[in-house]
């Protein structure tokens, strides 16, 4: 046993005084049991085994729906090291504030100790979290979504490092509501929540906020990415790695279909919210998923915008904040035709004449990967996956093309530090729908100083002849009525091809001031020419002169509020770009 877990763990104990000790293994059996035990008390609801086997419904406090960013801080010695873009409390400070509330949190409930392997176990890429919580329903999350109990101890061993995460619900109060982080100690506090990435510590907490550390200090890379694998009809496999703001549709093209018409090619899933990226001794960027499950959001979620999640959340599920039917299976905004009746997330009777939603607009299913029938046999690969093109992207309703190539490597950092996204539901407290700069879809989870994460990019991009081409993607451009000008999901495919063709040296392409879009044909369009005639198309590539001396501006002001800590190379790229665009 691992001496430095097992002081931890008493000390924790003698904190927060659980009336019980349990240490997971991660089996099945105990999964059934903590299952079971939740749905005795109420807090978990059976779904029909006929509908969805061996799955459950979970309803959370309506007052805590969503990650919490206000209440999220880095807590290190000095302000400048967190940056403008984090919370901050100094550690001393911050420990004073919260120890407290952690001081008896546990009494009469049970603490779980539950290791865990962010990574595919015996990965040199990989590594070991482990986080105390009186939540059954956080250990049975982090048993889908990492590896975890004894195949985690096994490879922490007696003497191996591992991240500390402490976690309390505490009394749910938002007032009492702490989500810390201590780059320097590895070690993170969360008080006060049982939801998703508040709570489930091996996700944004470990996997991004704290592995960005880890990264910065030991020269690889921790983001907020999907990975996906593009096979082409001469089956060679092409990977990917993207990374959009939250909600914006990282779970839909990593499980990508293509439409009837692109016969042979295929999209394979690795991850499809995190990766972590080290140099091969090839020079070439490897990609782990960090994760082994998907924490997806389930509005909009449907046979037709993702079937291979509905497949993926056929069974061994846990649902958060979905509607239930009255034949024991779940329903959100967004998955098909209304029923009739159903129970709404907060537990109430929902019709379709309500003018609320059945489910919250960030209601989410906990799936295993490994149920994805478009997941890789990569997937689990220790090595990763070499990638090949990094995709940037956001929700943007004009101004973004609906795809373009940076110049170059340090250009693609710019693209990337420039990224800027309409905000969704996955946070709380924030309007939907409003512009906000979101660097490389890593704003609320870059655990230092942005200006230096941006210089980490530009000093990867030094070490390697072999760097993964850069684009940015949008979705979402819409016309002057409003509607949305490029069919996405599968459709997607057709822009993915283009990439490739780039990685490959071939795909036609035009160069405009932000960088080379296709030319002209360079899109297969075979099958949607009556959705995407020519002038929509023109439309969707169109870089208007207009839109983007706001957005340069918008850029000017958002880096200059890195002050000295901003990389003298993105200000002279953003510069750059605005006189190629004659302003
Ligand atoms: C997530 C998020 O849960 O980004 O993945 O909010
Ligand atoms: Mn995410």
């Amino acid at each position: 046993m691992h001496n430095g877990l097992e002081q931890w763990v008493r000390e924790v104990a003698e904190l927060t005084q659980p009336d019980s000790i349990y240490w997971c293994d991660g089996s099945q059996s105990e999964y059934d049991r903590i299952c079971n035990e939740m749905v005795e008390r109420g807090d978990l609801t059976r779904l029909n085994p006929d509908l969805y086997p061996n799955s459950f419904l979970a309803r959370s406090d309506p007052n805590d729906v969503a990650r919490v960013e206000h209440l999220t801080f880095i807590c290190t010695e000095k302000r400048e090291d967190a940056g403008f873009t984090n919370n901050w409390m100094a550690p001393a400070q911050a420990r004073a504030k919260v120890r407290p509330l952690f001081d008896g949190a546990m009494k009469g409930r049970t603490m779980f100790v539950v290791p865990y392997i962010m990574g595919p176990a015996g990965s040199a890429i990989s590594e070991v979290g482990v986080e105390i919580t009186d939540s059954p329903y956080v250990v049975a999350n982090m048993r889908i979504m990492t590896r975890m109990g004894k195949i985690a101890l096994d490879q922490l061993g007696a003497d191996g490092t591992f991240v500390k995460g402490m976690h309390s619900t505490g009394d749910l109060s938002p007032e009492r509501r702490f989500i810390l982080h201590f780059p320097s100690d590895r070690e993170i506090w969360s008080v006060g929540s049982g939801y998703g990435g508040n709570a489930l510590l091996g996700k944004k907490c470990f996997a991004l906020r704290i592995a960005s550390n880890m990264a910065r200090d030991e020269g690889w890379l921790a983001e907020h990415m999907l990975i996906l694998g593009l096979e082409s009809p001469d089956g060679e496999v092409t990977y990917m790695a993207a990374a959009f703001p939250s909600a914006c549709g990282k779970t839909n093209l990593a499980m990508l279909l293509p439409p009837e018409s692109q016969k042979g090619w295929k999209v394979w899933t690795i991850g499809d919210d995190i990766a972590w990226m080290k140099f091969g001794e090839d020079g070439r960027l490897y990609a782990v998923n960090p994760e082994a499950g998907f924490f997806g959001v389930a509005p909009g979620t449907s046979t037709k915008t993702n079937p291979n999640a509905i497949a993926s959340l056929h069974k061994n599920s846990i649902f958060t904040n979905v509607a239930l039917t009255d034949q024991g299976g779940v329903w959100w905004e967004g998955m098909g035709p209304a029923p009739a009746h159903a129970i709404d997330w907060r537990g109430k009777d929902w019709s379709p004449t309500d003018a609320t939603n059945a489910a919250h607009p960030n209601s989410r299913f906990t799936a295993p990967a490994s149920q994805c029938p478009g997941i890789s046999s990569l997937w689990e690969s220790p090595q990763g996956v070499p990638i090949s093109a990094f995709l940037f992207g956001g929700r943007r309703a004009k101004t973004a093309p609906l795809v373009f190539q940076s110049f170059d490597w340090n250009h693609g950092v710019y693209v990337g530090a420039a990224v800027a996204s309409e905000t969704t539901a996955a946070a709380q407290g924030q309007e939907v729908g409003v512009i906000r700069r979101d660097p490389f879809a890593m704003l609320p989870f870059c655990g230092y100083n942005m200006g230096d994460y941006f210089a980490h990019w530009l000093a990867v991009g030094a070490r390697s002849d072999k760097l993964p081409k850069i684009f940015h993607v949008n979705w979402f451009r819409q016309n002057e009525q409003g509607n949305f000008l490029w069919p996405g999901f599968g459709d997607n495919l057709r822009v993915l091809r283009w990439i490739l063709e780039r990685c490959r040296g071939g795909g036609e392409a035009v160069e405009t001031p932000i960088g080379h879009v296709p030319a002209q044909g360079a899109l297969d369009l075979r099958g949607i020419e009556a959705q995407v005639p020519a002038s929509a198309m023109e439309e969707l590539l169109r870089v208007d002169r207009e839109d983007w001396r706001a957005e340069i501006q918008s850029q000017r002001e958002f880096f200059a509020r890195f002050g000295d800590r901003l990389p003298k190379e993105i200000s002279q790229q953003t510069e750059a770009t605005a006189k190629r665009l004659g302003l």
